[in-house]
């Protein structure tokens, strides 16, 4: 369809609030997105219609629930281009799904194994695979980064080896808007053997991934980010890798059959999905999408670089201000500060002009120790931002450095 702001914007009822006696500008969407009436629909059907356990029932309500939580499987699969809908697990959301890979390769590591991760990681990304270092005495790697806040692909290359078992990198840095080459890391992952999950959560968003070209043993992304509701969330994995991994959790739905003696476990992708999971949220994730794509990523690719390029050029006209993240592939984060300004004084004081950014150090403690900050203001835009809003932003710093200095 014709990309029209407008009509778009109008889609999202919490556009029109007001936040300190100012219209709302949402600039932190790499926190979370906004939700359109779509998917707040799809919410408000479910548990008005049809609300059900699913799996589980004949009767019909059980039933509706159980196709329309499958049908969006099916949609998910299709969207990310998977080869096979049961590689598409459900899970809460991102950090669920990289634990349940992390728990599941306790079996399969050893001491002096080796994982390797990148220096941009969310915390998300970082602390699980600390853990199973701990479990099975595995070395962590890390792939440095430079000033730019790019990868030093060189220095991944060096570290790969037959000891390599892992690689987890996220495909769009939180902090900073880095997109990382993911094509050529899973490529040399493979040259030696090494399974590659990459992070998916600030992708989605913005860019529609093929997981069958990408070659990706894991992919994980969360619904929150994508216009659809917290709390969901996926765990894609290739089919081999579903049928080697142990249970994550036990529990009902995971098994086929049980007694005292020996419990077998269910097909994929049940095997991964123990308790009754969030069934809305998993059919409004196929409203999400839907969205998504009736907007169109090429649309939402070309307005969300308009408004990177624009806010970036504006910001920059600020003395004293400095971006973080400026490598040529970014995704429309802006991450600042401005000189002798805490980065809390300036999310406080725009704030009370009605403007969401977020300020800290974004779960990316690694990145603001390798800049020598204690975090950033960062301003994240979504397909229905506008370039009036930029403006707002840009005067609403102005006054705030204006304040403080
Ligand atoms: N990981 C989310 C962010 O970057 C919460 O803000």
């Amino acid at each position: 369809m014709p990309f029209n702001i407008q009509k778009i914007r109008k889609d999202f009822p919490i556009l029109k609030r007001k936040v300190n006696g100012y219209p709302l500008v949402y600039l932190d969407n790499a926190a979370t997105s906004q939700k359109p009436q779509q998917v707040i629909d799809c919410i408000v059907d479910y548990y008005s219609n049809y609300n059900a356990n699913i799996h589980r029932g004949v009767h019909t309500l059980s039933q509706e629930a159980t196709d329309a939580y499958e049908i969006s499987r099916q949609k998910i699969q299709k969207h990310f281009n998977a080869k096979n809908p049961f590689e598409i697990i459900f899970t809460s959301g991102t950090t669920h799904g990289i634990n349940l890979v992390a728990q599941g390769f306790s079996e399969f590591l050893k001491e002096g194994d080796e994982i390797i991760v990148s220096a941009m990681e969310h915390h998300s990304n970082i602390v699980p695979w600390q853990m199973l270092c701990e479990r099975t005495g595995a070395i962590l790697n890390v792939i440095p980064m430079s000033e730019q806040g790019i990868l030093v692909f060189s220095e991944y290359e060096k570290m790969l080896s037959e000891k390599t078992k892992l690689v987890f990198v996220n495909h769009i840095s939180n902090a900073l808007g880095t997109i990382n080459p993911i094509k050529k890391i899973i490529e040399k992952a493979h040259e030696v053997d090494a399974a590659v999950l990459i992070d998916g959560a600030q992708s989605c968003s913005h860019i529609k991934p093929d997981l069958q070209a990408l070659d990706v043993d894991f992919y994980v992304t969360s619904a929150h980010k994508m216009c659809g509701p917290t709390g969901v969330g996926i765990l894609y994995m290739k089919e081999k890798w579903g049928n080697k991994l142990p249970p994550y959790q036990g529990g009902g739905e995971m098994i086929a059959e049980v007694t005292f003696e020996k419990t077998t476990y269910a097909g994929l992708p049940h095997k991964f999905e123990a308790g009754t999971p969030n069934i809305c949220g998993g059919i409004a994730f196929g409203a999400a999408i839907d969205y998504l794509n009736e907007v169109g990523f090429q649309n939402i690719e070309k307005h969300e670089n308009e408004l990177l390029a624009y806010a970036t050029s504006e910001l920059l006209k600020i003395e004293g201000l400095k971006i973080y993240g400026t490598g040529p592939d970014k995704t429309s984060v802006v991450s600042f500060n401005i000189e002798g300004i805490h980065p809390y004084d300036i999310g406080t004081i725009v704030d009370k002009m009605g403007i969401a950014v977020r300020t800290g150090h974004h779960c990316a403690q690694p990145i603001m120790d390798f800049y020598k900050i204690p975090g950033t203001v960062r301003a994240s835009f979504a397909f229905y931002n506008t370039i009036e809003e930029v403006d707002i932003l840009v005067n609403a710093v102005k006054k705030a450095k204006m304040m403080l200095s």
